[in-house]
């Protein structure tokens, strides 16, 4: 039987290729996909959600728009990687398939309770804002979540939008806080994992030379966000960081990790959005993550590559 999620974005292209990579297998059944504020305004996280969609031929998903900004800080938006629209790289036609009247938040809390405890999966690749407005608003559902894998934070890499902190934690600090306090089951793809999963000449090329509109798709839109990172880093390529979460289900093994604490900074300007992750279990703090720090790379792109040649 195919394991339920829902995934929770703010597309962003590598948002995108996580989507498509879901939409494309068979293992997951995609109940939901519930949008939020983050690498853009909301009315274009939905959009792009619609385009993704749209594109994956898929204009049957379920589209929800959640919240237009984080639960007590100011909106922070990341146009200066993804470009003015969030998904920059290639102009794909403006979508016509429904957004859902329900809010994301209302929609995840709903669908929690509607289904067997324990057999939803929550899988966040942007700020947290959903996923904690709905645990605010019916901490109920944190016994019925099976897993939340998310996309977020760093402990080895430290920070990409701040010295100490990665974008998705850092726009939401106070709801990436509930939830890691959360007691959930909860797995982590960090910057650590993430900033391993470098795309290259050859693997873009391998999604270019794809049949159909998808491959060369993800292409454009992977040659538009490495030259940020390539710049930024001087690596060879751009790391698709939330297609880890999806891959991840699919295929477990390609990751290795451990259990360990990991608790969020919400107070210090200097470090706010900071993942402190007790990797060397240097504290008696107990386990809340099981946070992954690295994968099989080739095994990874195989694996993309071979899904992606699944739609049209
Ligand atoms: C995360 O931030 C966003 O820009 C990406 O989509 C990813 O979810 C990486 O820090
Ligand atoms: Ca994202």
């Amino acid at each position: 039987m195919a394991r339920k999620i829902i995934i929770d974005t703010d597309p962003g292209q590598d948002d995108a290729v996580a989507i498509l990579l879901a939409l494309a297998s068979p293992e997951l059944e995609v109940l939901g996909i519930t949008c939020v504020a983050g690498n853009v305004p909301l009315a274009l996280t939905v959009r792009n959600a619609r385009i993704i969609c749209e594109l994956a031929g898929r204009p049957d998903a379920r589209i929800f728009a959640g919240c237009d900004k984080p639960l007590e800080r100011a909106l922070v938006t990341a146009e200066y990687v993804h470009g003015k629209t969030g998904l920059d790289g290639i102009a794909l036609p403006d979508p016509v398939m429904p957004v859902q009247d329900q809010h994301a938040v209302d929609f995840i809390v709903e669908t929690l309770r509607r289904e067997p405890a324990g057999s939803v999966t929550l899988v966040p690749i942007g700020p947290l804002t959903n996923i904690a407005a709905a645990i605010l608003k019916a901490p109920d559902i944190t016994d019925r979540i099976a897993e939340i894998v998310l996309m977020g934070g760093a402990y080895f890499e430290v920070g990409n939008v701040t010295p100490a902190a990665e974008f998705n934690i850092y726009v939401d600090p106070q709801a990436a806080d509930i939830v890691f306090r959360a007691g959930v089951r909860l797995t982590v793809m960090p910057l650590d994992v993430t900033h391993k999963a470098l795309t290259t000449r050859t693997r873009i090329e391998a999604f270019r030379a794809l049949p159909g509109r998808v491959g060369p798709a993800v292409a454009s839109w992977t040659d538009f966000f490495e030259r940020f990172d390539m710049e930024k880093y001087g690596s060879e390529g751009a790391p698709l960081h939330d297609p880890c979460t999806i891959a991840y289900l699919l295929e477990p093994s390609l990751f290795s990790g451990r259990q360990v604490n990991v608790m969020v900074e919400t107070g210090s300007d200097l470090t706010l959005g900071m993942t402190v992750a007790d990797w060397w279990g240097v504290t008696d703090r107990k386990p809340n993550a099981w946070f992954v720090g690295d994968l099989d790379a080739d095994r990874f792109y195989a694996l993309l590559t071979d899904r992606l040649a699944r739609l049209p």
